[in-house]
């Protein structure tokens, strides 16, 4: 296994990925951890990640220097190749103007190490730093440059460190992976066989330790990432799981009759579900701002939830879905809060669990996807498009009502069914459809109308955290225009959504 240290920087989940993607397991720890500790811990490379800081400020993320001298393979990343270099006796200076974004490298090719074995000069990579590095310590090697930093890489390959000043872990570095890959291979030598059954396993043996004989409840939705958290903790505690499917009348067309079926039926799961359509819509009554509407459907979630839970004697944990982006974007300790997740951001005060249990913490959705399917869940589960957990209620902007979800609900299956009947439910990573405050003028037959405009919305995304809006075919878009304005009352005009993440979110509110 891998060691992530943190020193601070924003892409540490990032970077695990990366070294899951390769087959290897990844470990994050905290800048501070003790060398021995790191030495016990059998690691076979130990990657450090950037940070913010600067190697000359004083309380800077700072690692042991010792861990250098553990015999283990480093790999400095950004901030991380800078500390290297500056407890190894080189130099860091602040440049005369940073450099963010994509850039070209030159790979020295006669010495570029093994980091960049296989690897063609120049290559586009993404940089984020001010400082750099001017002078390497003694036996270090420059290994590449771009215009304005002249050392954008450097390896000592006798105390097998390396550093980049560049972000190999983010997708703009077009070989990024492959700078990984040889890393891991080539100096750490890996045996690159970890799989993701692997982390079902490990998983659901540290669940069952952690919960034992605890009465469990699990916030359930019936969407990919609920599903496979419950399906993690109903393999590790059984029937001491109780998965508590919340309708809260913002679901999709059929979407409640669906997922009680297959969960209840394929798995044998214990799955309550309760109708609380009317005490949503009851508090949701008058409120348009976005923020808000999230905060109440959270709390009432919760709210539920404690409530179900008095039917049940000593229920001691709450089991949720909760995937990475779900954790930054609701805000951790340094990321902005961008827009509050309902089931991180919106939880009360006053929760009565002892706590919360989330499987997929670290996770990415296309990750979680691999978790389903090596559990065995079946491909039309694990290849549903993630809905939210405030449902419908962020896809129809200004007031909720029954009419208007009903306008939704309708105009929404048209559009999901035409994208199945084209063949691109698997290629598009979420599609659905918006009501808009915005009313219009139309003509049908002969009769003037003045009615709501629907919004399509379709994304391309690998991690939900960048996207880009689907190509999606004319003819495909032409039915559902058509379709939607023929067959759902009160839609008189359709529209298409271009654009990207960001700057927009996927879903509109
Ligand atoms: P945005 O709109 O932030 O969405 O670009 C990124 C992904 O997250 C989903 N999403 C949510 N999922 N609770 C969830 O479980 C939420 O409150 C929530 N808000 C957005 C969204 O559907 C997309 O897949």
């Amino acid at each position: 296994k891998i060691l992530i240290l943190d020193l601070g920087g924003q892409y540490k989940q990032l970077i695990a990925r990366r070294v899951r993607e390769a087959g290897v397991y990844g470990e994050i720890l905290p800048a501070d951890t003790k060398p021995e500790d790191i030495k016990a811990g059998n690691y076979t490379g130990i990657i450090l990640s950037g940070g913010p800081n600067s190697v000359y400020e004083h309380n800077r993320f700072e690692a042991d220097p010792h861990i250098l001298d553990l015999g283990i393979p480093v790999l400095g990343i950004c901030y991380g190749a800078q500390w290297i270099c500056h407890v190894k006796g080189g130099k860091v200076l602040q440049a005369p103007q940073g450099e963010y974004g994509k850039r070209f490298i030159q790979i020295k090719t006669q010495q570029a190490g093994k980091i960049f074995h296989n690897i063609t000069s120049p290559t586009q990579v993404w940089m984020s730093h001010r400082d750099q590095i001017s002078e390497l310590p003694e036996n270090f090697v420059a290994a590449a440059s771009s215009d304005s930093c002249p050392i954008a890489a450097y390896y000592n390959e006798k105390d097998n460190l390396y550093g980049v000043q560049f972000h190999p872990e983010v997708e703009h570095t077009l070989a990024g992976k492959d700078m990984i890959h040889n890393f891991l291979y080539e100096v750490c030598h890996v045996q690159g066989k970890w799989k993701m059954t692997d982390f079902a396993e490990s998983m659901i043996r540290k669940l069952k330790q952690t919960l034992g004989d605890a009465k469990v409840l699990c916030a359930f939705s019936g969407g990919v990432d609920s599903s496979v958290a419950a399906l993690l903790v109903h393999k590790a505690i059984g029937k001491n799981l109780t998965c508590i499917f919340v309708d809260h009348g913002l679901l999709r067309k059929n979407e409640a009759e669906e997922v009680e079926e297959v969960f209840h039926r394929t798995y044998d799961m214990d799955v309550r579900r309760i109708d609380a359509a009317e005490r949503f819509l009851t508090r949701l009554q008058g409120v348009a701002d976005p923020e808000q509407k999230r905060k109440i459907i959270g709390e009432e979630f919760i709210r539920v939830f404690e409530e179900v839970a008095q039917d049940y004697q000593d229920v001691d944990y709450l089991v949720q879905g909760t995937i990475y982006p779900d954790v930054i974007e609701s805000g951790t300790d340094k990321a902005a809060v961008i827009k509050s997740h309902h089931n991180v951001g919106g939880l009360p005060d006053n929760i009565k669990f002892k706590a919360i249990v989330e499987p997929l913490r670290t996770l990415f959705k296309d990750e979680v996807r691999q978790v389903g399917l090596a559990l065995g869940m079946p491909e039309n589960l694990v290849w549903r498009q993630p809905f939210p957990g405030p449902g419908l209620a962020v896809r129809l902007l200004g007031e909720i009502t029954p009419e208007k979800l009903e306008i939704l609900r309708n105009a929404d299956a048209i559009f999901r069914e035409e994208v199945a009947n084209f063949n691109l439910h698997k290629t598009i990573s979420q599609y659905f459809a918006v009501l808009t405050p915005l009313k219009s003028v139309g003509v049908m037959g002969d009769s003037r109308t003045y009615d709501y405009t629907v919004a399509l919305r379709a994304v391309i995304t690998n991690d939900f955290m960048t996207g880009e809006w689907a190509r999606l075919p004319w003819e495909l878009l032409e039915k559902v225009s058509y379709r939607i304005v023929n067959e759902v009352k009160g839609i008189n005009r359709v529209v298409y959504d271009v654009t990207g993440k960001p700057p927009a979110t996927i879903e509109w509110e």
